[in-house]
């Protein structure tokens, strides 16, 4: 297979290796990954995460196992097993259905590593593309607000969201963004927050709660944010806190795109509430832990509940901005999402 590199993922000379998202930005640790188990242990942990690359991380590994030898029975129960690791995010269940049907052909191998090679190349494309009409959306002098993080981490390329802010600022200049910290596992904080500071695009931290305080405030004037999932009727799900930020987009009359490339998008899936959810350990709400150690604050047996996900209806979407286009309410209505597939 070819050397292919992003950000956080990357397959040289002959090695896969995982930048791990969790100990960033404090701690910079690249994981080698050779089996199945350790993908899965890398994605379940979050230590490789973000919608896209979660896929390409795993489409990689099964290619390097087809080079390595691996028969088709003992690469399809890998792919198996690593769609099965996360739920919600369908780009990996798009990635391991594309490398299922690479495995029926006389030469798996070269049709395995050559769609593998092709995912990762394409989402770079997707990426400049999304960014590109998105970019348009954004005007100089904007206050945008984003969630989680959907930037070069969590992609091959410039990322989903944050690609669109970062093409924004260096097409239009004077943009600052304001990063909701993402509880429970701080993506803002650790992630969106370090890759704005490397690009140098003026941004301010805020705790998730004080969203709505500074759109009362007129502090805001876009949201822009990625998915998980985007079902056929337009409803998304995305990192858990993205539904509250629709309400009170809603609410204050500002405008909200969800930014997603076409491999987010599942017409199969009818509605939001057919999106699974994927369900986290308790840990991860009574404390928090990472490159600074662990701390835990909540009683040791306090009760959870943690939902990694939540699902945003489409009537409080301004627009779905995709590679393929910029889609609004009355599109998404007559059908313009499923007429993509
Ligand atoms: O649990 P995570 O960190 O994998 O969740 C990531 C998100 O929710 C992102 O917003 C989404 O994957 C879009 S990213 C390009």
């Amino acid at each position: 297979m070819q050397n292919l590199i992003a950000s956080s993922l990357k397959y040289e000379n002959g090695t896969l290796s995982v930048l791990d998202q969790y100990l960033l930005p404090h701690q910079q640790v690249w994981h080698e990954c050779h089996s199945v188990e350790t993908m899965k242990e890398l994605i379940i942990s979050l230590k490789i995460r973000g919608a896209p690359l979660i896929g390409l991380g795993a489409s990689l590994l099964v290619a390097h196992l087809a080079q390595q030898g691996g028969t088709q029975a003992a690469l399809a129960k890998a792919i198996d097993e690593l769609e099965a690791t996360r739920p919600t995010a369908v780009n990996l269940m798009h990635c391991m259905a594309t490398l299922r049907e690479a495995l029926k052909s006389d030469d798996f191998v070269a049709a395995v590593v050559c769609s593998a090679e092709r995912l990762f190349i394409e989402d770079i494309a997707l990426c400049e593309r999304m960014a590109t009409r998105g970019a348009e959306l954004i005007n100089s002098g904007d206050n945008i607000l984003t969630h989680c993080n959907t930037g070069a981490l969590a992609t091959a390329g410039i990322g989903t969201a944050l690609g669109v802010i970062y093409k924004a600022q260096q097409q239009h200049g004077n943009i600052h963004v304001w990063v909701d910290e993402t509880r429970p596992l701080l993506q803002g904080g650790r992630l969106t927050a370090f890759e704005l500071e490397r690009w140098q695009v003026p941004y301010t931290l805020i705790c998730d709660n004080m969203a709505a305080s500074l759109m009362a405030a007129g502090k805001v004037d876009k949201i822009v944010v990625g998915a998980d999932r985007i079902a056929a009727n337009g409803d998304f799900a995305n990192k858990v806190g993205t539904y509250n930020l629709a309400v009170l987009a809603h609410f204050h009359d500002i405008p909200f795109y969800v930014v997603a490339p076409l491999t987010t998008l599942d017409t199969q899936t009818a509605c939001g509430s057919d999106i699974a959810i994927e369900q986290r350990n308790s840990a991860e709400v009574r404390g928090v832990s990472g490159s600074f150690g662990e701390a835990l604050w909540a009683p040791t047996n306090a009760n959870v509940y943690n939902p990694a996900f939540d699902v945003t209806p489409a009537k409080l979407i301004t627009a779905w901005v995709l590679d393929t286009g910029v889609y609004n309410k009355s599109d998404v209505e007559s059908g313009a999402l499923t007429a993509l597939k």
